[in-house]
């Protein structure tokens, strides 16, 4: 019979994102944090994994006055295209890192898709992202008609190149870069691309960016993860964690994905 130490397994350290989008309210926000902060202290510590919580703008303050130094770290979900000036009801990326922000979503297919965002406003946001020393969660991902069309790789390649370029050419090269690979047909469907396509997609993106930027990156995939699939998922060659919309509402549901590999 196994003891209880040798069921522990050694973990290879994973990113966990939550991207709570516009689902929770300020007062749920800094519900949440208050009420949970703690546990996922205590869940990072037993995992080693890195956990990243993108609330709205208002909650970053207070819930990062709520943070320890070794709990979860902020990112924000969207930031100006500017740096400063007179742009009515935008904020910029260097407001988001003074209120606590490490990291910052860029192009989230959301914002593509209700605010028109464009590729060259979010070549802005990378640059503004990387003067106020945030590290980008550069989102990527195609269409269901160009999933069908087999036309991913191209379409992902077209989301990318100029964004390494400019990761390359930054007057202050950052450490690292993340992407976060979220297939538009897989948010909030339930459906999630197979294991095996999972492992194409990953391994050509490990080889294109090591190819086109000399700067670390790490790889995220985001669409409907949830406590069933999460450990399969993480179990792709070249991944280096999860992006989660829905199931990182509740904390049940976003402690076990980040267990998953503990519990699986
Ligand atoms: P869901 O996990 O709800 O599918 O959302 C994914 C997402 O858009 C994360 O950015």
């Amino acid at each position: 019979m196994k003891s209880a130490k040798s069921k522990k397994k050694a973990l290879t350290p994973k990113i966990f994102v939550a991207n709570w989008k516009m689902n929770k309210s300020y007062d749920d926000s800094v519900l949440f944090a208050r009420n949970h902060i703690n546990d996922l202290a205590q869940t990072i510590l037993q995992t080693g994994h890195t956990v990243i919580i993108c609330p709205n703008y208002l909650a970053i303050a207070p819930i990062n006055a709520m943070l320890g130094s070794s709990g979860p770290m902020l990112g924000a979900q969207n930031c100006s295209r500017h740096g400063f000036g007179s742009y009515t009801g935008d904020t910029a990326a260097s407001s988001l890192a003074q209120a606590g922000c490490r990291y910052v979503l860029i192009g989230h297919s959301e914002r593509k898709r209700f605010y028109a965002e464009t590729s060259i406003d979010l070549e802005h946001k990378l640059k503004e992202a990387l003067k106020a020393e945030l590290i980008p969660i550069l989102c990527i991902g195609e269409s269901e008609q160009e999933h069908a069309e087999g036309r991913t790789r191209e379409i992902l390649e077209a989301q990318l190149a100029h964004q390494l370029e400019i990761i390359n050419a930054a007057p202050t090269q950052p450490t690292t870069y993340f992407i976060a690979y979220e297939p538009i047909w897989a948010i909030g469907s339930g459906i999630t691309p197979e294991p095996h396509d999972l492992f194409v997609i990953f391994h050509w993106l490990a080889e294109f960016c090591t190819r086109k930027s000399p700067v670390a990156y790490k790889l995220l995939y985001g669409g409907s993860v949830k406590p069933a699939n999460a450990a399969s998922i993480l179990a792709t060659k070249h991944l280096d964690g999860v992006l989660i919309g829905s199931a990182s509402l509740e904390f049940a549901s976003f402690d076990s994905i980040i267990k998953a590999d503990l519990l699986s």
